[in-house]
Protein backbone atom coordinates (compact mmCIF):
# COMPACT_ATOMS: atom_id res chain seq x y z
CA UNK A 1 0.00 0.00 0.00
CA UNK A 2 1.51 3.10 -0.87
CA UNK A 3 0.89 5.67 1.74
CA UNK A 4 2.86 9.46 0.78
CA UNK A 5 2.02 11.24 4.05
CA UNK A 6 -0.69 13.27 2.05
CA UNK A 7 -3.63 11.62 3.11
CA UNK A 8 -7.02 12.93 3.67
CA UNK A 9 -10.13 11.91 5.67
CA UNK A 10 -14.02 12.73 4.81
CA UNK A 11 -16.40 12.17 6.83
CA UNK A 12 -20.27 12.57 7.28
CA UNK A 13 -21.53 15.65 8.67
CA UNK A 14 -25.30 16.72 7.35
CA UNK A 15 -26.32 18.52 4.36
CA UNK A 16 -24.13 20.74 1.91
CA UNK A 17 -25.33 24.78 1.02
CA UNK A 18 -23.66 27.20 -0.45
CA UNK A 19 -23.01 29.35 -3.82
CA UNK A 20 -19.67 28.02 -5.31
CA UNK A 21 -18.17 28.61 -9.02
CA UNK A 22 -16.14 25.31 -10.54
CA UNK A 23 -12.65 26.69 -11.38
CA UNK A 24 -12.06 27.36 -14.98
CA UNK A 25 -12.48 24.55 -17.64
CA UNK A 26 -9.18 22.16 -18.32
CA UNK A 27 -9.84 21.63 -22.08
CA UNK A 28 -10.22 25.13 -22.88
CA UNK A 29 -7.50 26.54 -20.57
CA UNK A 30 -4.86 24.54 -22.46
CA UNK A 31 -6.40 24.86 -25.16
CA UNK A 32 -6.35 28.56 -24.80
CA UNK A 33 -2.51 28.70 -23.63
CA UNK A 34 -1.54 26.66 -27.24
CA UNK A 35 -3.38 28.03 -29.75
CA UNK A 36 -2.28 31.57 -28.05
CA UNK A 37 1.24 30.58 -28.81
CA UNK A 38 0.63 29.68 -32.14
CA UNK A 39 -1.70 33.22 -33.53
CA UNK A 40 -0.32 36.51 -34.29
CA UNK A 41 -0.85 39.25 -31.68
CA UNK A 42 -1.77 39.11 -27.93
CA UNK A 43 -4.44 36.32 -26.61
CA UNK A 44 -6.17 37.95 -23.16
CA UNK A 45 -7.66 34.64 -21.27
CA UNK A 46 -10.08 34.85 -18.21
CA UNK A 47 -11.09 32.50 -15.99
CA UNK A 48 -8.08 29.78 -17.09
CA UNK A 49 -7.56 27.11 -15.04
CA UNK A 50 -4.39 27.20 -12.59
CA UNK A 51 -3.90 23.73 -11.81
CA UNK A 52 -0.52 22.26 -11.95
CA UNK A 53 -1.33 20.48 -15.17
CA UNK A 54 -2.28 23.84 -17.44
CA UNK A 55 0.66 25.71 -15.71
CA UNK A 56 2.87 22.65 -17.47
CA UNK A 57 1.44 23.50 -20.60
CA UNK A 58 1.94 27.56 -20.39
CA UNK A 59 5.66 26.83 -19.46
CA UNK A 60 5.87 24.66 -22.53
CA UNK A 61 4.59 26.98 -24.71
CA UNK A 62 6.93 29.67 -23.08
CA UNK A 63 9.92 27.11 -23.73
CA UNK A 64 9.21 26.98 -26.98
CA UNK A 65 9.35 31.27 -27.63
CA UNK A 66 5.73 32.21 -26.84
CA UNK A 67 5.38 34.81 -24.31
CA UNK A 68 3.20 33.86 -21.50
CA UNK A 69 2.25 36.52 -18.64
CA UNK A 70 0.08 36.26 -15.79
CA UNK A 71 -1.55 39.42 -14.97
CA UNK A 72 -2.60 39.80 -11.09
CA UNK A 73 -3.87 43.88 -12.06
CA UNK A 74 -7.28 43.37 -12.95
CA UNK A 75 -9.83 43.47 -10.45
CA UNK A 76 -11.84 40.05 -12.02
CA UNK A 77 -9.20 37.92 -11.02
CA UNK A 78 -5.73 36.90 -12.91
CA UNK A 79 -6.04 37.47 -16.78
CA UNK A 80 -3.12 35.49 -19.04
CA UNK A 81 -1.76 37.17 -21.98
CA UNK A 82 -0.57 34.91 -24.39
CA UNK A 83 1.45 36.04 -27.60
CA UNK A 84 2.46 33.55 -30.34
CA UNK A 85 6.05 33.76 -31.82
CA UNK A 86 8.01 31.53 -34.42
CA UNK A 87 8.55 28.51 -32.44
CA UNK A 88 12.42 27.42 -31.54
CA UNK A 89 13.73 24.31 -30.25
CA UNK A 90 13.27 24.04 -26.50
CA UNK A 91 16.53 23.88 -24.73
CA UNK A 92 15.36 21.49 -22.53
CA UNK A 93 12.66 18.60 -22.38
CA UNK A 94 9.31 19.86 -21.87
CA UNK A 95 7.95 18.34 -18.95
CA UNK A 96 3.78 17.44 -18.47
CA UNK A 97 3.67 15.89 -14.97
CA UNK A 98 0.74 14.29 -15.22
CA UNK A 99 -0.99 15.62 -18.04
CA UNK A 100 -1.94 13.36 -21.08
CA UNK A 101 -4.24 16.63 -22.41
CA UNK A 102 -1.31 18.94 -22.33
CA UNK A 103 1.43 16.37 -23.35
CA UNK A 104 -0.32 14.85 -26.38
CA UNK A 105 -1.85 18.67 -27.91
CA UNK A 106 1.63 20.27 -27.58
CA UNK A 107 3.14 17.16 -29.39
CA UNK A 108 1.01 17.73 -32.67
CA UNK A 109 1.26 21.47 -32.39
CA UNK A 110 5.33 21.10 -32.39
CA UNK A 111 5.09 18.47 -35.22
CA UNK A 112 2.75 21.16 -37.04
CA UNK A 113 5.23 23.98 -35.92
CA UNK A 114 8.43 21.80 -37.32
CA UNK A 115 10.49 22.19 -34.31
CA UNK A 116 12.95 19.28 -32.57
CA UNK A 117 11.51 18.83 -28.74
CA UNK A 118 11.79 16.36 -26.11
CA UNK A 119 8.42 15.17 -24.27
CA UNK A 120 8.31 13.54 -20.55
CA UNK A 121 5.47 12.82 -17.78
CA UNK A 122 5.37 11.88 -14.20
CA UNK A 123 4.97 8.23 -13.47
CA UNK A 124 1.26 7.65 -14.31
CA UNK A 125 1.80 9.89 -17.92
CA UNK A 126 4.57 7.40 -18.23
CA UNK A 127 2.49 4.77 -18.56
CA UNK A 128 -0.67 6.08 -21.07
CA UNK A 129 -0.60 4.89 -24.76
CA UNK A 130 1.05 7.33 -27.31
CA UNK A 131 0.73 5.84 -30.46
CA UNK A 132 -2.26 6.87 -30.82
CA UNK A 133 -0.90 10.21 -31.54
CA UNK A 134 2.37 8.98 -32.97
CA UNK A 135 0.45 6.81 -35.92
CA UNK A 136 -1.37 9.42 -36.94
CA UNK A 137 1.20 12.19 -37.38
CA UNK A 138 3.36 9.90 -38.77
CA UNK A 139 1.22 9.35 -41.47
CA UNK A 140 1.63 12.75 -41.50
CA UNK A 141 5.47 13.02 -42.17
CA UNK A 142 6.23 13.58 -38.80
CA UNK A 143 9.30 12.17 -37.52
CA UNK A 144 8.34 10.96 -33.41
CA UNK A 145 10.35 8.66 -31.31
CA UNK A 146 8.91 6.69 -28.47
CA UNK A 147 9.52 4.55 -25.82
CA UNK A 148 7.68 0.92 -26.51
CA UNK A 149 4.70 3.24 -27.44
CA UNK A 150 5.44 5.50 -24.25
CA UNK A 151 6.78 8.83 -22.80
CA UNK A 152 9.56 10.02 -22.84
CA UNK A 153 9.22 10.99 -26.45
CA UNK A 154 10.98 13.11 -29.08
CA UNK A 155 9.89 14.91 -32.80
CA UNK A 156 12.51 15.44 -35.02
CA UNK A 157 11.53 18.72 -37.50
CA UNK A 158 10.28 17.70 -40.56
CA UNK A 159 7.44 18.68 -43.39
CA UNK A 160 4.09 18.00 -42.81
CA UNK A 161 1.24 16.74 -45.47
CA UNK A 162 -2.28 16.64 -44.71
CA UNK A 163 -4.12 13.24 -44.36
CA UNK A 164 -7.86 11.77 -44.34
CA UNK A 165 -7.89 10.00 -40.80
CA UNK A 166 -10.69 7.70 -39.76
CA UNK A 167 -9.93 7.83 -35.45
CA UNK A 168 -10.18 3.59 -34.02
CA UNK A 169 -11.46 5.67 -30.56
CA UNK A 170 -13.07 8.20 -29.97
CA UNK A 171 -10.96 11.01 -28.10
CA UNK A 172 -10.54 14.56 -28.17
CA UNK A 173 -6.72 14.41 -27.30
CA UNK A 174 -6.20 12.12 -30.60
CA UNK A 175 -8.31 14.88 -32.70
CA UNK A 176 -6.88 17.72 -31.48
CA UNK A 177 -3.16 16.65 -31.43
CA UNK A 178 -3.61 15.56 -35.57
CA UNK A 179 -5.98 19.07 -35.92
CA UNK A 180 -2.69 21.33 -34.47
CA UNK A 181 -0.39 19.44 -36.31
CA UNK A 182 -2.40 20.06 -39.61
CA UNK A 183 -2.33 24.00 -39.16
CA UNK A 184 1.13 23.30 -40.05
CA UNK A 185 0.74 20.86 -42.92
CA UNK A 186 0.48 20.81 -46.88
CA UNK A 187 -3.28 20.59 -47.70
CA UNK A 188 -6.59 20.12 -45.96
CA UNK A 189 -6.60 17.59 -43.36
CA UNK A 190 -9.87 15.26 -42.86
CA UNK A 191 -10.66 13.79 -39.32
CA UNK A 192 -13.80 11.05 -39.15
CA UNK A 193 -14.53 10.48 -35.79
CA UNK A 194 -16.22 7.51 -34.69
CA UNK A 195 -18.27 8.99 -32.15
CA UNK A 196 -18.45 12.58 -31.07
CA UNK A 197 -15.64 13.82 -28.59
CA UNK A 198 -15.49 17.31 -26.86
CA UNK A 199 -15.43 19.84 -29.61
CA UNK A 200 -13.36 22.78 -28.38
CA UNK A 201 -10.87 22.58 -30.29
CA UNK A 202 -12.72 22.92 -33.42
CA UNK A 203 -14.70 25.90 -31.60
CA UNK A 204 -11.77 27.65 -30.89
CA UNK A 205 -9.68 27.54 -33.92
CA UNK A 206 -12.91 29.26 -35.47
CA UNK A 207 -12.46 32.17 -33.11
CA UNK A 208 -8.37 32.28 -34.22
CA UNK A 209 -9.63 32.48 -37.62
CA UNK A 210 -8.68 29.10 -38.99
CA UNK A 211 -10.18 27.57 -41.96
CA UNK A 212 -12.19 24.69 -40.49
CA UNK A 213 -15.27 22.92 -41.29
CA UNK A 214 -17.59 20.19 -40.00
CA UNK A 215 -19.66 17.59 -41.63
CA UNK A 216 -21.40 14.74 -41.48
CA UNK A 217 -20.15 11.53 -43.71
CA UNK A 218 -22.44 9.13 -45.09
CA UNK A 219 -20.49 5.36 -46.01
CA UNK A 220 -19.62 2.55 -44.29
CA UNK A 221 -20.41 3.66 -40.79
CA UNK A 222 -23.09 6.59 -41.81
CA UNK A 223 -23.64 9.71 -40.18
CA UNK A 224 -19.94 10.12 -38.80
CA UNK A 225 -18.64 13.62 -38.10
CA UNK A 226 -16.24 15.08 -40.06
CA UNK A 227 -13.75 17.50 -39.76
CA UNK A 228 -11.87 19.53 -42.75
CA UNK A 229 -9.24 22.12 -41.74
CA UNK A 230 -7.12 23.89 -44.17
CA UNK A 231 -3.06 23.72 -43.49
CA UNK A 232 -1.41 26.48 -43.89
CA UNK A 233 -3.50 29.71 -42.62
CA UNK A 234 -2.58 32.44 -39.74
CA UNK A 235 -4.05 32.52 -36.71
CA UNK A 236 -5.25 35.62 -35.18
CA UNK A 237 -5.00 36.28 -31.67
CA UNK A 238 -8.70 36.87 -29.58
CA UNK A 239 -10.20 37.15 -26.28
CA UNK A 240 -11.21 33.97 -24.60
CA UNK A 241 -13.09 33.68 -21.26
CA UNK A 242 -12.92 30.51 -19.92
CA UNK A 243 -16.03 28.88 -17.94
CA UNK A 244 -16.07 26.86 -15.21
CA UNK A 245 -15.19 23.00 -15.97
CA UNK A 246 -18.50 20.37 -15.88
CA UNK A 247 -15.90 17.58 -15.02
CA UNK A 248 -14.99 19.37 -11.93
CA UNK A 249 -18.29 20.89 -11.01
CA UNK A 250 -19.29 16.72 -10.93
CA UNK A 251 -18.16 16.27 -7.89
CA UNK A 252 -19.90 19.12 -6.01
CA UNK A 253 -22.59 18.18 -8.08
CA UNK A 254 -22.34 14.27 -6.91
CA UNK A 255 -21.59 15.49 -3.25
CA UNK A 256 -25.12 17.68 -2.63
CA UNK A 257 -27.18 14.95 -5.05
CA UNK A 258 -25.83 12.23 -2.17
CA UNK A 259 -26.06 14.37 0.73
CA UNK A 260 -29.66 14.36 2.31
CA UNK A 261 -30.73 17.71 2.30
CA UNK A 262 -28.10 19.34 0.37
CA UNK A 263 -29.10 22.48 -1.90
CA UNK A 264 -25.86 24.00 -3.88
CA UNK A 265 -25.57 26.45 -6.77
CA UNK A 266 -22.28 25.82 -9.28
CA UNK A 267 -22.51 29.05 -11.11
CA UNK A 268 -20.81 29.47 -14.33
CA UNK A 269 -20.39 26.10 -15.31
CA UNK A 270 -19.72 25.00 -19.60
CA UNK A 271 -22.81 23.15 -20.53
CA UNK A 272 -21.49 22.16 -24.42
CA UNK A 273 -23.39 19.31 -24.91
CA UNK A 274 -20.44 16.92 -25.70
CA UNK A 275 -19.66 17.37 -22.15
CA UNK A 276 -22.97 16.84 -20.49
CA UNK A 277 -23.45 13.35 -19.98
CA UNK A 278 -22.81 13.05 -16.44
CA UNK A 279 -25.53 15.72 -15.23
CA UNK A 280 -27.58 13.86 -17.72
CA UNK A 281 -27.27 10.86 -16.22
CA UNK A 282 -27.97 12.29 -12.21
CA UNK A 283 -31.38 13.41 -13.71
CA UNK A 284 -32.16 9.86 -14.89
CA UNK A 285 -31.14 8.40 -11.63
CA UNK A 286 -33.43 10.82 -9.73
CA UNK A 287 -31.47 13.44 -8.98
CA UNK A 288 -32.74 17.31 -8.58
CA UNK A 289 -30.52 19.28 -11.46
CA UNK A 290 -31.87 22.42 -13.32
CA UNK A 291 -29.35 24.56 -15.65
CA UNK A 292 -30.28 28.25 -15.19
CA UNK A 293 -30.03 31.05 -16.85
CA UNK A 294 -28.53 29.54 -19.77
CA UNK A 295 -25.92 31.70 -21.80
CA UNK A 296 -23.42 31.75 -24.38
CA UNK A 297 -19.58 32.79 -23.55
CA UNK A 298 -16.76 32.74 -25.95
CA UNK A 299 -18.79 30.67 -28.13
CA UNK A 300 -19.81 28.20 -25.67
CA UNK A 301 -22.96 27.40 -23.75
CA UNK A 302 -22.80 28.10 -20.22
CA UNK A 303 -25.23 28.08 -17.33
CA UNK A 304 -25.57 28.07 -13.76
CA UNK A 305 -26.16 24.67 -11.84
CA UNK A 306 -28.55 24.00 -8.89
CA UNK A 307 -28.46 20.78 -7.21
CA UNK A 308 -30.60 19.38 -4.26
CA UNK A 309 -30.29 15.83 -2.17
CA UNK A 310 -32.62 13.37 -3.03
CA UNK A 311 -33.40 9.40 -3.55
CA UNK A 312 -31.11 7.90 -6.33
CA UNK A 313 -31.91 4.60 -8.16
CA UNK A 314 -29.74 3.06 -10.43
CA UNK A 315 -29.82 3.11 -14.31
CA UNK A 316 -28.07 1.84 -16.95
CA UNK A 317 -25.03 4.27 -18.69
CA UNK A 318 -25.32 3.93 -22.80
CA UNK A 319 -22.10 2.82 -24.59
CA UNK A 320 -22.82 6.20 -26.69
CA UNK A 321 -23.02 8.57 -23.56
CA UNK A 322 -19.33 7.47 -22.84
CA UNK A 323 -17.29 10.35 -24.75
CA UNK A 324 -19.72 13.33 -23.09
CA UNK A 325 -19.07 11.70 -19.79
CA UNK A 326 -15.23 10.38 -20.18
CA UNK A 327 -13.85 11.76 -17.02
CA UNK A 328 -17.18 11.34 -15.04
CA UNK A 329 -17.44 7.71 -14.46
CA UNK A 330 -15.14 7.68 -11.27
CA UNK A 331 -17.39 10.12 -9.46
CA UNK A 332 -20.38 8.31 -11.25
CA UNK A 333 -19.33 4.86 -9.59
CA UNK A 334 -19.36 6.78 -6.31
CA UNK A 335 -22.90 8.24 -6.78
CA UNK A 336 -24.40 4.42 -7.70
CA UNK A 337 -23.38 3.26 -4.86
CA UNK A 338 -25.79 5.54 -2.95
CA UNK A 339 -28.44 4.85 -5.29
CA UNK A 340 -31.11 1.77 -4.96
CA UNK A 341 -30.32 -0.88 -7.23
CA UNK A 342 -28.33 -1.52 -10.22
CA UNK A 343 -26.01 0.94 -12.15
CA UNK A 344 -24.29 -0.35 -15.56
CA UNK A 345 -21.68 1.18 -17.16
CA UNK A 346 -21.30 0.39 -20.64
CA UNK A 347 -18.38 1.45 -23.31
CA UNK A 348 -16.30 2.55 -20.97
CA UNK A 349 -12.82 0.96 -21.71
CA UNK A 350 -10.83 4.19 -22.04
CA UNK A 351 -11.03 4.64 -18.18
CA UNK A 352 -8.26 1.80 -18.65
CA UNK A 353 -6.04 4.44 -19.56
CA UNK A 354 -6.45 7.53 -17.95
CA UNK A 355 -4.25 9.10 -15.37
CA UNK A 356 -4.77 5.54 -13.76
CA UNK A 357 -6.62 2.48 -14.70
CA UNK A 358 -9.74 3.67 -13.58
CA UNK A 359 -12.01 1.11 -13.60
CA UNK A 360 -9.73 -1.16 -11.76
CA UNK A 361 -8.91 1.97 -9.05
CA UNK A 362 -12.67 2.32 -8.50
CA UNK A 363 -13.66 -1.20 -8.12
CA UNK A 364 -10.97 -1.59 -5.43
CA UNK A 365 -12.38 1.39 -4.13
CA UNK A 366 -15.36 0.88 -3.61
CA UNK A 367 -14.84 -2.70 -2.69
CA UNK A 368 -12.98 -1.57 0.11
CA UNK A 369 -15.79 0.45 1.38
CA UNK A 370 -18.31 -2.13 1.10
CA UNK A 371 -19.95 -1.65 -2.13
CA UNK A 372 -21.12 -4.76 -4.58
CA UNK A 373 -19.31 -3.92 -7.99
CA UNK A 374 -17.98 -5.98 -10.94
CA UNK A 375 -15.45 -4.67 -13.87
CA UNK A 376 -14.91 -6.16 -17.24
CA UNK A 377 -12.56 -4.96 -20.00
CA UNK A 378 -14.94 -2.42 -20.91
CA UNK A 379 -18.17 -2.32 -18.53
CA UNK A 380 -18.74 -1.34 -14.69
CA UNK A 381 -21.31 -2.53 -12.76
CA UNK A 382 -22.06 -1.40 -9.51
CA UNK A 383 -25.06 -3.00 -7.04
CA UNK A 384 -26.62 -1.05 -3.74
CA UNK A 385 -29.52 -0.69 -1.61
CA UNK A 386 -28.27 2.84 -1.44
CA UNK A 387 -26.24 2.66 1.85
CA UNK A 388 -22.57 2.85 2.35
CA UNK A 389 -20.81 1.06 4.97
CA UNK A 390 -17.50 3.32 4.29
CA UNK A 391 -14.72 2.94 6.59
CA UNK A 392 -11.97 2.19 3.55
CA UNK A 393 -8.89 3.18 2.87
CA UNK A 394 -8.57 3.98 -1.44
CA UNK A 395 -5.28 3.64 -3.07
CA UNK A 396 -5.88 6.79 -5.49
CA UNK A 397 -2.49 5.37 -8.12
CA UNK A 398 -1.78 9.43 -8.71
CA UNK A 399 -5.01 10.09 -10.13
CA UNK A 400 -6.84 13.09 -9.21
CA UNK A 401 -10.48 11.98 -10.16
CA UNK A 402 -10.11 8.72 -7.86
CA UNK A 403 -8.97 10.87 -5.06
CA UNK A 404 -11.63 13.43 -5.23
CA UNK A 405 -14.06 10.91 -6.17
CA UNK A 406 -13.57 8.67 -2.96
CA UNK A 407 -13.45 12.33 -0.84
CA UNK A 408 -17.02 12.81 -2.12
CA UNK A 409 -17.95 8.98 -0.89
CA UNK A 410 -16.75 9.81 2.79
CA UNK A 411 -19.25 12.53 2.99
CA UNK A 412 -22.42 10.69 3.24
CA UNK A 413 -21.20 7.19 3.88
CA UNK A 414 -21.90 5.40 7.63
CA UNK A 415 -18.07 5.64 8.69
CA UNK A 416 -15.61 8.05 7.32
CA UNK A 417 -13.53 7.48 3.97
CA UNK A 418 -9.40 7.63 3.40
CA UNK A 419 -7.53 8.06 0.58
CA UNK A 420 -3.93 7.86 0.60
CA UNK A 421 -2.81 10.73 -0.98
CA UNK A 422 -4.77 13.85 -1.86
CA UNK A 423 -1.59 15.61 -3.60
CA UNK A 424 -2.68 15.02 -7.45
CA UNK A 425 -5.82 17.42 -6.99
CA UNK A 426 -4.00 20.23 -7.22
CA UNK A 427 -3.58 19.08 -11.14
CA UNK A 428 -7.36 20.05 -12.25
CA UNK A 429 -8.97 21.11 -8.75
CA UNK A 430 -6.19 23.18 -6.75
CA UNK A 431 -9.50 24.58 -4.18
CA UNK A 432 -11.37 21.30 -4.03
CA UNK A 433 -10.87 20.80 -0.12
CA UNK A 434 -11.61 24.46 0.33
CA UNK A 435 -14.50 25.05 -1.36
CA UNK A 436 -16.30 21.64 -0.30
CA UNK A 437 -15.27 22.67 3.56
CA UNK A 438 -17.19 25.83 2.74
CA UNK A 439 -20.13 23.90 1.50
CA UNK A 440 -20.03 22.34 5.07
CA UNK A 441 -17.98 19.02 4.20
CA UNK A 442 -15.60 17.48 6.87
CA UNK A 443 -12.58 17.21 5.59
CA UNK A 444 -9.14 16.61 7.38
CA UNK A 445 -5.72 15.29 7.46
CA UNK A 446 -5.89 11.19 7.92
C1 LIG B 1 -9.53 15.85 -22.92
C2 LIG B 1 -10.02 14.73 -23.53
C3 LIG B 1 -10.36 13.49 -22.81
C4 LIG B 1 -10.37 13.67 -21.29
C5 LIG B 1 -9.27 14.56 -20.81
C6 LIG B 1 -9.33 15.91 -21.47
C7 LIG B 1 -9.21 17.03 -23.75
O1 LIG B 1 -9.41 12.49 -23.16
O2 LIG B 1 -10.28 12.42 -20.64
O3 LIG B 1 -9.34 14.74 -19.40
O4 LIG B 1 -9.06 18.14 -23.20
O5 LIG B 1 -9.13 16.86 -24.98
P1 LIG B 1 -9.62 11.61 -24.49
O6 LIG B 1 -9.97 12.54 -25.56
O7 LIG B 1 -8.31 10.95 -24.77
O8 LIG B 1 -10.70 10.63 -24.17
Amino acid sequence: MAVHGRGLKAARRGALAGDVSAPGDKSISHRAMILGALARGETVATGILEGHDVIRTAAAMRALGARVERDIAAAHGPVWRIEGAPWRAPDRRLYFGNSGTGCRLVIGAAAGRGVTAAFDGDQSLRARPMTRIAAPLEAMGARIGLSQGKLPASIEAAPLRAIDFEMPVASAQVKSAILLAALGAKGTTRIVEPAPSRDHTERMLAAFGADIAIGVRGGVRGGAREISLAGGADLTATRIETPGDPSSAAFIAAAAAIAPGSDVLIRNVLVNPLRTGFFETLKEMGAHIVFEKAREVSGEPVADIRVRGSSLKGVDVPAQRAASMIDEYPILAVVAAFAAGRTRMSGVGELRVKESDRLAAVEAGLKSNGVKCESGADWLCVDSDGDVRGGGLVETHLDHRVAMSFLVMGLAADKPVEIDDASMIATSFPGFVALMRELGAEISPR
